[in-house]
């Protein structure tokens, strides 16, 4: 292929500097994983001891694999599939199984930000009651005794899941600028002026230091364990958004002249400072718990995210001094960031269907909005919704974008031999050089411990099943989606593309992103 910058096919549109590009990287990064998945992770892969596997999956596996999906979408300026369409004929597929990643995440993660949003409101009169437990389950969710999905639809979920898609749909509607752009520059901004008053309020409570201990003691004896290795990486990976299409589709919108490596390793280090400050903040909040309660940090924990954020923060709300700001604070963070990442998900299944289709933004983003937005209300304001998101967000992590992201690094490497171009590409601009540590991580060591990943998914999965769920529940939404993505996948790639773009490797200029630095 040649790299040609001459030939024109269409102006596409792109962020209108380098600053606007890396805040809405940072905003896509920056989410639910950071503030209630990390702190947990972190807590039950040995405290202290796991910042050095947290650090080590960062550099060798988060920032190289952020480069790979940066290197694909801006040599090769399209969504997804376009992208890979253009790295290769063969490639296609791939984004498109990105793409049904990104839909499936964004159907339950908008559940969890109507959650979090109804609780922003709430936490003004603390109006979850005295408990916290059993207003989540039984008044607000109203969750249903058995797993599985049901018909019976929660009317305060509902509403405010609407909210959640008509804010994503209308940013995404104004375009990358103007929407995804600015949307980033300006809440990002509040989102850590907010976090950074949480922590210093979390920091003031009794009991604080307890938590910070619990936090940061070390257990090293966790090293020894492979699974608190793989839950590093796992966590890198979810968190940086990286594996699942968002960067790539990022990167189509930047400049040609953006130097890519440094950008890369401002958002990581921005997304891995954030989730440091988020264990911070969330441990100095469970301290005081565990202090008022005259228990351990790890009994007040729960049982992670879902229970972190819902119960256990609650209850502290509820006992601490000055517990309206703290929740006010946490749940409106929760908010900010859980919202610049469900617009990055969603602009990955927008990209790729305008790419494919050639219809324009307006019309692509409802087009793709709606149809997502009705599906992901209806599945998830029911009295089932929970079950079925914890089955869906449990198995597309641990088989979707792992097997996609190795799946994707084996074929660049050695299928279709693209590894030295895309290096060159990111060598000839980025501040910081590739050498040889990138393709030997991308082409050999990274997709080794992907797959050790999946193989020991697939054990426990089999073993026993997942959280004793019904068969049924698990062989849909767990098993069978997992399987079906990639399936569907090729069908789409099969399809003929109608938008008029070139498939050769003729990259656009980008329209309001002109040619920054
Ligand atoms: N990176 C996003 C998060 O951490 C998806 O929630």
């Amino acid at each position: 292929m040649s790299s040609t910058e001459t030939t024109k096919v269409k102006p596409r549109e792109g962020f209108s500097s380098r600053k606007v590009f890396i805040f809405a990287a940072i905003g896509s990064a920056v989410g639910l994983g950071n503030i209630w998945r990390f702190p947990y992770v972190a807590y039950e892969g040995g405290g202290g001891a796991f910042i050095i596997p947290y650090l080590i999956a960062l550099v060798f596996f988060g920032v190289p694999m952020l480069y790979l999906d940066y290197a694909i979408g801006h040599r090769f300026r399209g969504s997804a599939p376009l992208s890979l369409r253009r790295l290769h004929r063969g490639a296609e597929w791939l984004g498109w199984w990105q793409v049904l990643i990104c839909i499936v995440i964004a159907v339950y993660y908008a559940a969890i930000l109507a959650w979090a949003s109804k609780y922003a409101a709430l936490s003004f009169t603390k109006g979850w009651g005295s408990d916290p437990e059993k207003y989540f389950f039984g008044e607000y969710l109203k969750a249903a005794d058995t797993p599985g999905p049901t018909f019976d639809f929660v009317p305060g979920i509902l509403i405010t899941m609407i909210l959640v898609w008509a804010v994503t749909i209308g940013v995404l509607a104004m375009g990358i600028q103007t929407g995804i752009g600015r949307t980033a520059v300006v809440f990002i901004p509040v989102l850590v002026i907010a976090f950074v008053v949480l922590v210093i309020q979390s920091l003031t409570l009794e009991g604080a230091g307890a938590g910070l201990n619990a936090f940061f003691t070390p257990d090293w004896g966790a090293l020894a364990d492979s699974g608190v290795w793989i839950s590093a990486v796992g966590q890198i990976f979810f968190s940086l958004s990286v594996g699942f299409g968002i960067m790539i589709t990022y990167a189509g919108y930047v400049s040609r002249k953006t130097d890519m490596t440094g950008s890369g390793a401002v958002v990581a280090f921005s997304n891995s400072g954030f989730e440091l400050l988020a264990g911070i903040g969330v441990f100095a909040a469970l301290g005081f718990m565990a202090q008022a309660a005259g228990s351990e940090v790890g009994e007040v924990l729960g049982s992670g995210g879902i229970g972190l954020a819902f119960i256990a923060f609650p209850a502290i709300i509820n006992e601490a001094p000055g517990g309206v700001v703290i929740g006010v604070l946490f749940f409106v963070s929760l908010v900010l960031a859980g919202i610049t990442s469900l617009i990055s998900i969603v602009e990955v299944v927008i990209g790729a269907v305008r790419d494919k289709v050639g219809i324009s933004r307006t019309a692509a983003t409802f087009v793709v909005g709606v149809p997502m937005a009705v599906v992901s209300i209806l599945m998830f304001s029911t009295t089932g919704g929970l079950y079925v998101l914890d089955t869906m967000d449990a198995f597309v992590n641990s088989f979707g974008i792992i097997a996609v992201a190795a799946v994707l690094m084996l074929a660049i490497t050695y299928a279709f031999r693209k590894l030295p171009i895309l290096r060159q590409h990111l060598d000839a601009i980025g501040s910081i050089k590739l050498k040889g540590w990138w393709p030997a991580l991308i082409a050999v060591v990274i997709p080794i411990l992907l797959l050790v990943m999946l193989y020991q998914a697939l054990t426990d999965k089999l073993d026993a099943p997942y959280e004793d769920y019904p068969a049924q529940l698990l062989n849909v939404f767990g098993w069978g989606m997992v399987v079906a993505l990639p399936l569907i996948a090729i069908a789409i790639s099969l399809l003929p593309w109608r938008g008029g773009v070139s498939l050769e490797d003729e990259p656009e200029a980008l329209v309001d992103g002109g040619e920054q630095a």
